[in-house]
């Protein structure tokens, strides 16, 4: 939700930090701020709403010097975006800045507390307390820093990754996380610290991810020393970064999400690759392949995810059902964990989650392993909360997702999920021989055919310019299509703040079709599939009610372009596949409509990329399967 940084070594902390802020601002952008011990030993904390530019601005004409500091961009929660509320936060005798990603839950109860001792809260914040209690702790306690936080986070109930810094003592960053992510990069004489690898990628190579409820002691000139909030010695285990700095660059792409819809293509070759053989007559995900008995006896797969994730598992859904003949059941992982739902041990959880820390989809994931389920993670983010708390997994190996909006880590979890299904249909014998080889043959064609998909690019930004003034649209598909639909309305929604529904097209008359007029912009995905006919019985319904659509269609179609006011073309796959095609148009019309309104669609408003301030209990680690 926000992104932490941290740096202590012999360099400019400053310039690292506000990079490191740059890097880390898709996690939230509505205020920015540094704390720094500066040469002549003060702790400065500049911090002001607005993103990371705005706080450069604001530090012009201010002292950053110092080689040890914090650094926090905001995604509000507690409290508006406004100067005050900006992070780090002071404590009472501004002795200690603490910079927070998460949320304190028993925040209120803490500070009254601490009230009751009189302290006075500066801002509406949940993580000042933490900071005032530290201090509090300390002082009544006369500890260390260290303790102070162990003994402080022994009251907090919630959400955490932390780093603190004291005044006069410019030698020493404690970190300390709870179910909220933290990486520490181990560099040549100094140390950096973020809430995910982006930032440190370009100084090292070396991290250590910080495992709940563990407390890091950063010193300068020192080996990095772990313990937990017992204070028991937890041996650091480095691990090398398989992230390229080319990787978190626009690459002269004017967004990161033209730039992500663009590598679609590489994406899909990099999630593919290793699980194919080169004969393409075998698929297998090995994290499948090692728990083959668990998905080949299931006696139902439950895939939990949320958002973009979650129109990806309903994908999933058809895939494994056609294919497997399991049955699945999907659900918003927010939902799911707060009913009280039938699982079975013989049931097998699926999560899906590009950041693999969305805070509800690990909560799902927990509910589920203490009914002894088997869990299975689909994520993106390496060393991830999830990729960590699920039994094995696969990752989809689409490299950094940084637009808000998800675009490649959609395409990439469609693909896994099919090559997941085909290999539990193999295992399982539910496929024949020739489905098996005509659909791995078309998975190894996808980059290919995302590469000839593309080149609707030109026809779309045209398109755009028409519908850039709609204050609705409509998006319809059937079948494997329906969730491509609401995927498609979702970009829409998401990035240029038009209202979009997706809705089965075969829905509409039992409802929606009240909304079409001359004025309603209607996307409907009618590619040739098993209810191809059906599908253009609707879009006649609502030419008939002068609704205007665009059609996703397949290459050579004439009977929809025949109705539609325009046709986008796209390249022929079966329809197990062809969400992941059918997509690309839709993320395109969504990006240009987006640009044309002059939207911010890196970080659109309101959202940041991941999820994670919700509160959920310990996962344990686990191994990832090797794909
Ligand atoms: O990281 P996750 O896949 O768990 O995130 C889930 C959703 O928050 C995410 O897909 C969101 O809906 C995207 N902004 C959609 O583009």
């Amino acid at each position: 939700m926000c992104g932490i940084v941290g740096y202590i070594g012999d360099k400019d902390a400053f310039p690292i930090l506000i990079k490191g802020l740059s890097r880390l601002e898709y996690r939230g952008y509505d205020s920015a701020g540094v704390a720094l011990i500066s040469s002549k030993n003060e702790l400065n904390v500049y911090k002001c709403k607005g993103k990371v530019a705005d706080l450069q601005r604001f530090t012009e004409s201010k002292d950053v010097s110092g080689t040890i500091g914090i650094a926090h961009t905001r995604w509000a929660t507690h409290g508006e975006p406004n100067d005050v509320n900006a992070h780090p936060h002071y404590s009472s005798s501004e002795h200690l800045a603490l910079i927070h990603n998460g949320i304190i839950e028993n925040y209120a109860v803490l500070r009254k507390q601490l009230e009751s001792e009189g302290y006075h809260f500066r801002s509406s914040t949940d993580t000042e307390v933490v900071v005032f209690l530290i201090e509090y702790i300390q002082k009544k306690n006369n500890v260390d820093l260290c303790t102070a936080v162990q003994l402080a986070l022994h009251q907090v109930v919630g959400a955490y990754a932390i780093a603190v810094v004291e005044k006069g003592n410019p030698d020493c960053i404690i970190a300390a996380r709870k179910s909220s992510p933290l990486v520490i990069g181990v560099g040549e004489n100094e140390f950096f610290l973020a809430s995910d690898a982006t930032p440190i990628v370009e100084y090292t190579q070396n991290v250590v991810y910080l495992n709940d409820e563990e407390i890091a002691v950063i010193e300068r000139n020192k080996p990095l020393r772990i313990v937990d909030l017992n204070n028991v010695t937890v041996t650091p285990e480095v691990k090398k970064l398989a992230l390229n700095l080319s990787q978190l660059e626009k690459g002269g792409y004017p967004h990161f999400m033209l730039k992500e819809i663009y590598e679609q293509p590489e994406t899909l070759k990099d999630c593919i690759r290793g699980r194919i053989n080169v004969e393409g007559t075998h698929v297998a995900l090995s994290g499948v392949i090692d728990n083959c008995e668990k998905f080949a006896n299931a006696s139902r797969i439950i895939i939990v995810a949320c958002g973009t994730s979650w129109h990806a598992a309903l994908i999933g859904e058809h895939l494994i059902e056609d294919l497997c003949r399991i049955p699945v059941e999907v659900e918003y992982a927010s939902e799911f964990r707060y009913r009280h739902p039938v699982i079975l041990p013989t049931d097998v959880v699926i999560a899906i989650s590009q950041s693999g820390e969305t805070a509800d989809t690990l909560a799902a994931i927990e509910l589920a392993k203490s009914k002894g389920a088997f869990i299975y993670g689909i994520c993106n983010v390496i060393g991830s909360s999830i990729a960590r708390a699920t039994h094995s997994g696969s990752y989809i190996h689409v490299g950094p997702e940084i637009g808000v909006a998800s675009t490649k880590a959609f395409t990439g979890q469609v693909t896994v999920l099919s090559m997941l299904a085909l290999t539990i249909a193999k295992v399982r014998n539910t496929i024949t021989e020739e489905k098996y080889l005509s659909l791995i043959k078309q998975i190894q064609e996808l980059p290919e055919r995302m590469k000839e998909t593309l080149k609707c690019n030109e026809q779309v930004k045209d398109l755009s310019k028409m519908f850039t003034y709609a204050n609705n649209f409509i998006y319809l598909g059937r079948g494997y299509n329906y969730p491509a639909a609401l995927e498609g309305a979702l970009k829409l929604k998401e990035i240029s703040y038009i209202h979009a529904e997706g809705y089965p097209a075969a829905e509409m008359k039992h409802g929606p079709i009240a909304l079409i007029d001359n004025e309603m912009p209607v996307v409907a995905i009618a590619t040739t599939d098993s209810i191809y006919e059906k599908t253009i019985s609707n879009i006649q319904e609502i030419k008939a009610r002068k609704g205007r659509v665009i059609a996703v269609v397949t290459e050579g179609d004439t009977k929809v372009c025949n109705i539609a006011d325009t046709c986008i073309e796209v390249p022929k796959v079966s329809e197990e596949l062809c969400p992941i095609i059918a997509s690309i148009p839709l993320q395109l019309l969504a990006y240009y409509i987006a640009i044309n309104k002059g939207r911010d669609v890196d970080q659109p408003r309101n959202l940041a990329k991941s999820v994670t301030c919700l509160l959920y209990t310990s996962p344990s680690p686990r191994d990832y399967a090797a794909s």
